[in-house]
């Protein structure tokens, strides 16, 4: 098999044979295909798409590309949550906790930031003395002991998808349907989740503009893990704004501390209770989704939660003291963009804060770039708010003096303001449970 006939085939529009999917895999993760054959084959595939059966078959090989963690807790579903990307999105940070502190363990695989969106593992090292990559045999103790771990895709676990998520950041290919489901759902099974909660984002910020092609998505990853024994559920969530009211790794942070401890944003609040509420139900600790939602937020109200979250710092070598104190350090240099006149606030295009927060160093241009943890933005206001001429709509966080002017300038362009008021749309479109 040669790799220029396969990504010809694949230009042609033609259907890889399980055979070739698997050449491919293997041959990319032992080095023999270089990035730029893999390149070509990724922009293929994002122009010509591929079958059911070739996402099945690509999810697999790439799941099976490296080792597979076997989880088994005596009496006890382990659940894992993941995200399509978004902007603004913490909900790991806030769910995991919450989870885990109703007795449902979670062990999660997460990623770095992705294009114009950010990464758990980006959001956590920036917890000064926070450790993202685990070994397996730690980060299995540590579930069994406090419920909870997060790591990095380190080792060797899916070393397919570490080098294709990363290639597909700098080369435009990561909004591809088949690509983004294989990369999700080979970490959810090679992780060995019983039960898997997607959150798959539509909109501005989101990989999958449309909610016709968020369902799309939604669907062909909750049959790939349907078909592989895992429980799966998918709920569809808007991505127009960014979620809650920081963009930019400390900030994120920040927001989660406040949210665990009950004041979080809404809409945070909103997508979190929902992903959260049927992890639990897929945990079996509550038959209902109505039913998990209240014992969360007692959970939540009582202070179980945030404790979780200090417990999961501590075990992962985080510093404690800096995160119930909140001293996360920010970046220097810090600008306000004001309104330029009065009305409500329509829109705030989460793709453009995205790349503004990238701009301003919150996030990678290139895969060897070095990210900013102390740059982002704070959204001052949100969507359906009224605003007045002068109050203060953003305030941007970087290190980066040259473009912090330019950002604030493009940053203006992403907000709408009307005389109208809003009219309210719910954050979760709909659950795809089949
Ligand atoms: N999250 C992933 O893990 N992979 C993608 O391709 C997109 C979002």
């Amino acid at each position: 098999m040669r790799m220029v006939e396969l990504i010809q085939k694949k230009r042609n529009g033609l259907v890889l044979s399980p055979e070739e999917i698997r050449f491919i895999i293997r041959g990319y993760v032992q080095g023999s295909i270089p990035d730029y054959q893999m390149s070509a084959l990724t922009m293929a595939i994002y122009y010509k798409g591929m079958t059911a059966e070739e996402t099945a078959e690509l999810t697999m090989a790439m799941a099976q590309s490296g080792d597979q963690v076997e989880l088994s807790f005596p009496g006890k579903t382990f659940v894992d949550k993941h995200s399509s990307g978004g902007v603004g999105d913490k909900t790991t940070l806030i769910v995991g906790p919450m989870v885990a502190a109703c007795g449902v363990p979670v062990a999660k695989m997460s990623g770095r930031g992705l294009g114009h969106t950010g990464g758990t593992i980006d959001k956590l090292s920036s917890i000064p003395g926070f450790q993202v990559e685990m070994k397996q045999k730690d980060f299995l103790e540590q579930v069994n002991r406090i419920g909870l771990s997060v790591t990095a895709q380190t080792g060797n676990l899916v070393p397919a998808d570490k080098k294709l998520y990363a290639l597909r950041d700098v080369t435009a290919t990561v909004d591809s349907i088949p690509l983004i489901a294989s990369s999700i759902m080979s970490k959810k099974i090679a992780s060995g989740a019983r039960g898997i909660v997607l959150d798959v984002k539509y909109g501005s910020g989101a990989f999958t503009g449309s909610l016709k092609e968020a369902k799309i998505l939604a669907k062909t990853m909750v049959r790939i893990g349907r078909n592989l024994g895992r429980e799966t559920v998918a709920i569809l969530s808007n991505m127009d704004q960014p979620l809650g009211k920081a963009v930019g790794n400390s900030l994120e942070v920040l927001e989660a501390v406040n949210s665990l401890q009950g004041n979080g944003p809404a809409d945070l609040m909103e997508v979190s209770y929902e992903l959260a509420s049927w992890m639990l139900v897929l945990g079996k600790k509550a038959k209902t989704r109505d039913e998990a939602r209240k014992i969360l937020e007692e959970n939540v109200e009582k202070g179980r939660a945030w404790q979780k979250f200090l417990e999961f710092v501590e075990a992962q070598g985080g510093n404690t003291a800096a995160v119930a104190n909140k001293q996360f350090t920010l970046a220097p240099i810090r600008l306000e963009v004001k309104a330029e006149k009065n009305g409500f606030i329509h829109n705030q295009d989460a793709r453009v804060i995205g790349i503004c927060a990238m701009n301003l160093g919150a996030g990678r241009e290139t895969k060897e770039s070095s990210i900013d943890l102390g740059a982002g933005i704070c959204l001052e206001k949100k969507s359906g708010d009224y605003v007045r001429k002068g109050e203060t709509v953003f305030e941007l966080y970087t290190s980066n003096a040259e473009k912090a002017g330019l950002v604030a300038d493009l940053l203006k362009t992403a907000v709408r303001i009307k005389d109208q008021p809003v009219s309210h749309k719910p954050i979760v479109a709909q659950v795809i449970l089949k």
